[in-house]
């Protein structure tokens, strides 16, 4: 049984950084004139409504994404994604936030297309209800990790991966890399784009151990900590793990990513910006 709902959580600051790195791979993409594809394991309702009883009850985005949306300082490298976030909004107040395929929706391209699997029934809805009239979208209510390892590779041999689980269930932390290492061995050269939260770093670490024995190489990490680890006591960073990341990424992210640690960071911010396997 599901109960994860990601509305309680839409904007907070581990989506900031999930989604920014996520138009980041997809502007990169967009550089040639080509098709590429979009999978999300676990696409999620595709937007929320920032004033739903989910969202107001936690208001996890007031310390998210209303910390940043329009600042008139923003680094230059988080610009397209508040000014997606603001292209939802009126100018003063913040009632919509995308979701990653709302997000790979108003980003992607015509003759681009986009693959996206949610298992839970009412989200599904949602996500299909956000997608019936676009006919680049095929929309699943299946495993998101069957469904997407059954389509791998793409016919246009370019794609981007989204693989953000609510990690639920423990054996997440395994079946991802186990799904990244089945995927990779279909289809190597995709942009694989894989989030994960700190609750236990002891977790992150293995994870780390066991992708970086995967054989998979070309692997990147980014992290941002809201405050120093703790014994298990909720959330306080989060990550984004990206496998054949565009070349440009790392740089666009050292960029902002301070800027996210001043801004959302409650003392005891930190960043991570690292090579976890050479090319
Ligand atoms: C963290 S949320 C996704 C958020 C979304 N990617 C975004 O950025 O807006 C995880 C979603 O995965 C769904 N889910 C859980 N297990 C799943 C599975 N095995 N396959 C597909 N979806 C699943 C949950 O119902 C939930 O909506």
């Amino acid at each position: 049984m599901l109960s994860y709902r990601h509305a309680f959580h839409a904007g907070n600051f581990a989506d900031v950084l999930k989604h920014w790195v996520l138009i980041e791979c997809i502007e990169y993409l967009k550089l040639k004139d080509k098709p590429f594809v979009y999978y999300d394991t676990h696409a999620g309702p595709g937007m929320y409504s920032l004033d739903s009883e989910f969202a107001q009850k936690t208001q996890e985005f007031e310390t998210g994404i209303a910390q940043i949306w329009n600042d008139p300082d923003l680094p230059e490298a988080l610009q397209a994604y508040c000014e997606l976030v603001k292209s939802l909004n009126d100018a003063q107040s913040l009632l919509q936030y995308p979701g990653s395929p709302g997000i790979a929706k108003w980003q992607l391209r015509e003759t681009d297309r986009l693959i996206l699997s949610e298992l839970h029934s009412t989200e599904h809805a949602a996500l299909s209800e956000n997608f019936a009239h676009d006919k680049r979208t095929e929309v699943w209510k299946e495993d998101g990790f069957n469904r997407t390892l059954k389509r791998l590779p793409p016919n246009e041999r370019r794609a981007l991966i989204l693989i953000d689980p609510p990690y639920e269930l423990k054996a997440d932390y395994e079946r991802v890399v186990e799904f990244l290492a089945a995927a990779h061995r279909k289809f190597a050269q995709g942009i694989y784009a894989l989030w994960y939260p700190v609750v236990d770093r002891d977790r992150i670490e293995k994870l780390e151990d066991a992708l970086q024995r995967s054989g998979i190489r070309n692997i990147v990490l980014f992290e941002l900590g809201i405050e120093a680890d703790t014994d298990g006591r909720g959330m306080t960073s989060s990550g984004m793990i990206v496998i054949n990341p565009p070349w440009t990424l790392q740089k666009r992210i050292d960029s902002g990513i301070n800027y996210l640690v001043e801004r959302l960071g409650k003392g005891g911010g930190f960043s991570r910006s690292e090579r976890l396997v050479d090319e």
